[in-house]
């Protein structure tokens, strides 16, 4: 394991990010973009973003840098944070911490493991941290702190919600219905589903661009605190917890190939984002709508692979 990784000059940020761009676009694979919710059927396959944002407070982007997305899966990430700092530890005794080795929408691991998911990322574990979430709140003002703590981070009131994805996703949400009831079967969720799921909808739902989402991603690569205010988001033994949990369950059963890959903490979303921490270093967010069989960013996974080797940002 390295000890120290090294930073880059903002013009050699820039070099490499115009570069890996120019080699993205002759990409052989592109991927397919998510169907399975309509809304981000629509979206055009091409677009390619990517934002490095540094503890240094540089933010180096290129391509479609500024234009919104939904981020999906990554709202995980900051949904798993506020559920941590509303229950602390007890939150492991309703969703596990393994890479689960199975698609992030399986149901298979639930009947062994008596409606506890396998990690928080995994849509199952998400949904009872959604429900960790709501406790004590109407849906609305769960949804409500959910935003706010996203807006906190980027310090951008301007991040919303998008109700076309959100709406596209309650009507087809089937298998997110399948798994909350048969959590709520095993006494694993303490509201009812479709308040559950309401929540668990809307925070998939948020809106960002790579611009925002390279920012949020700052208090994890600098132990807790937003760098600039130095504001405590979570201590510093939280965020190495949330980057472990990143890096080996970030990607569902492609985390290890990830690992191998890129060597960074991560999460994907079916809206093609990744953000990747560098710890100590700087927040990085791509954009790319293909995804992989494993429902992850296929352009998006490459250029962090390059971007990893050719800056030595790999952790390892
Ligand atoms: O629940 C779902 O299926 C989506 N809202 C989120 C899934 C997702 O982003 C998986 N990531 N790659």
């Amino acid at each position: 394991m390295k000890t120290a990784l090294t930073p880059l000059s903002r013009e050699d940020l820039q070099k490499l990010i115009d570069e890996l761009l120019r080699d993205a676009a002759s990409y052989p694979e592109k991927g397919l973009v998510a169907d399975y919710i309509p809304e981000l059927a629509k979206v055009d396959p091409e677009k390619l973003g990517i934002a490095v944002a540094t503890v240094e407070g540089d933010l180096v982007k290129g391509g479609d840098a500024d234009e919104l997305f939904s981020i999906q899966s990554i709202s995980k990430v900051f949904t798993l944070a506020l559920a941590l700092g509303k229950i602390g530890d007890d939150l492991w005794k309703r969703v596990g911490r393994e890479p689960s080795g199975t698609s992030f929408d399986s149901i298979v691991q639930l009947e062994h493991e008596r409606g506890v998911p396998r990690n928080p990322f995994i849509n199952a574990g998400a949904i009872v941290i959604a429900d960790v979430v709501l406790a004590g709140h109407q849906p609305r003002e769960a949804i409500g702190h959910i935003l706010h703590f996203v807006r906190f981070v980027t310090n951008d009131d301007s991040i919303a919600i998008d109700p076309a994805v959100a709406r596209s996703e309650t009507e087809r949400g089937y298998r997110n219905r399948a798994l909350a009831n048969y959590m709520q079967a095993f006494g694993n969720l303490m509201h009812p589903v479709d308040l559950v799921l309401g929540v668990y909808f809307h925070h998939c739902a948020i809106a960002m661009n790579c611009c925002q989402l390279a920012r949020a991603g700052l208090f994890l690569a600098n132990e807790g605190r937003i760098p600039g205010s130095n504001a405590s988001v979570v201590s510093p033994a939280r965020a190495r917890r949330i980057n472990a949990l990143m890096l080996t369950c970030g990607q569902y059963n492609a985390s290890g190939d990830f690992a191998f890959r890129v060597g960074l903490p991560s999460k994907s979303g079916v809206g093609g984002g990744i953000l990747a921490i560098v710890p100590g270093l700087a927040s990085i967010a791509v954009w790319s709508p293909g995804l992989s069989d494993q429902g992850n960013s296929l352009v998006g996974t490459y250029v962090l692979e390059r971007l990893a080797a050719t800056a030595g940002w790999s952790i390892f």
